[in-house]
């Protein structure tokens, strides 16, 4: 078994006001209880996270956002910046995530310094990668993956790599009902594993947890984490639902 502590996170996406996500985070954590044999993550929306932070007072639940700003203040209407995040008790943060990529165009040099601010101000960046479907289809999975990876932890140096996570998201298998097969996302996930050894050291790989994104429910969660380089999974869909959520980090204290 590896040394990695499987880490569940949930990113609420755009979905949730700030009472709805209270009931959520209750539920989550009273279920939870005292449960250290996985770390769990929830991401709600900026305007959730003050009241989800109060929620999580005490729980063995880490809060995270789901985006911030490289910059520490200014004229950025609309934007968040890491101490704002912190001043919340926020842990992690998602950035990089292929719809900011698609919908946001944001750049691999973009999503670079929000990773480089985030270490800067303790917060853990949850950086994500993923190839599209015609990508995969074209071969080109692994030099895409490699391109995001290796441009968003420029400048990261040994010591803050293992403050970071990735997460492999193909873009085809998010909120598609289509998840990766095991030998899919395991070839990726040891890819990236290669990488890190290669940028960072073996010692500092093998501490990196790396998520798997797409798709992950309760029914093929346990094959996927029981992967070796499968350290947990960053679940859209199904966090948005205590049952499913809880179901999920169930089968990752499962996996032996
Ligand atoms: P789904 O679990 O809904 O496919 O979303 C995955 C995701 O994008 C998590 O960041």
């Amino acid at each position: 078994m590896s040394s990695r502590k499987k880490l569940i996170a949930g990113n609420w996406k755009m979905n949730k006001t700030s009472a709805d996500a209270v009931s959520l985070v209750q539920e989550i954590v009273s279920a939870i209880g005292k449960q250290t044999d996985v770390d769990v993550v929830v991401c709600p929306p900026f305007t959730s996270l003050e009241s989800v932070g109060k929620a999580l007072d005490g729980a063995n639940v880490k809060l995270g956002a789901q985006n911030v700003h490289p910059e520490p203040s200014g004229a950025y209407t609309g934007e968040i910046s890491v101490g704002m995040l912190r001043a919340f008790f926020a842990s992690y943060v998602i950035i990089g995530h292929s719809e900011r990529r698609t919908y946001f165009a944001e750049t691999d040099a973009f999503i670079n310094q929000k990773v480089l601010a985030s270490l800067k101000g303790q917060l853990k960046p949850i950086l994500c990668v993923g190839e599209t479907l015609g990508e995969r289809e074209s071969g080109a999975t692994l030099r895409v993956v490699q391109t995001q990876l290796e441009s968003g932890l420029e400048g990261v140096s040994k010591d803050l790599m293992t403050s970071v996570v990735i997460a492999y998201e193909p873009v085809w298998a998010i909120g598609t009902g289509k998840v990766a097969t095991v030998e899919q996302a395991q070839e990726v996930h040891a890819f990236i594993r290669a990488l890190l050894a290669k940028n960072f050291g073996e010692a500092t790989a093998q501490k990196v947890r790396i998520l798997y994104g797409g798709s992950m429910k309760p029914a093929n969660a346990p094959e996927l984490l029981s992967q070796k380089d499968i350290d947990g999974g960053l679940i859209g869909g199904a966090s948005l639902e205590s049952r499913s959520f809880l179901d999920l980090v169930k089968a990752a204290a499962a996996v032996k």
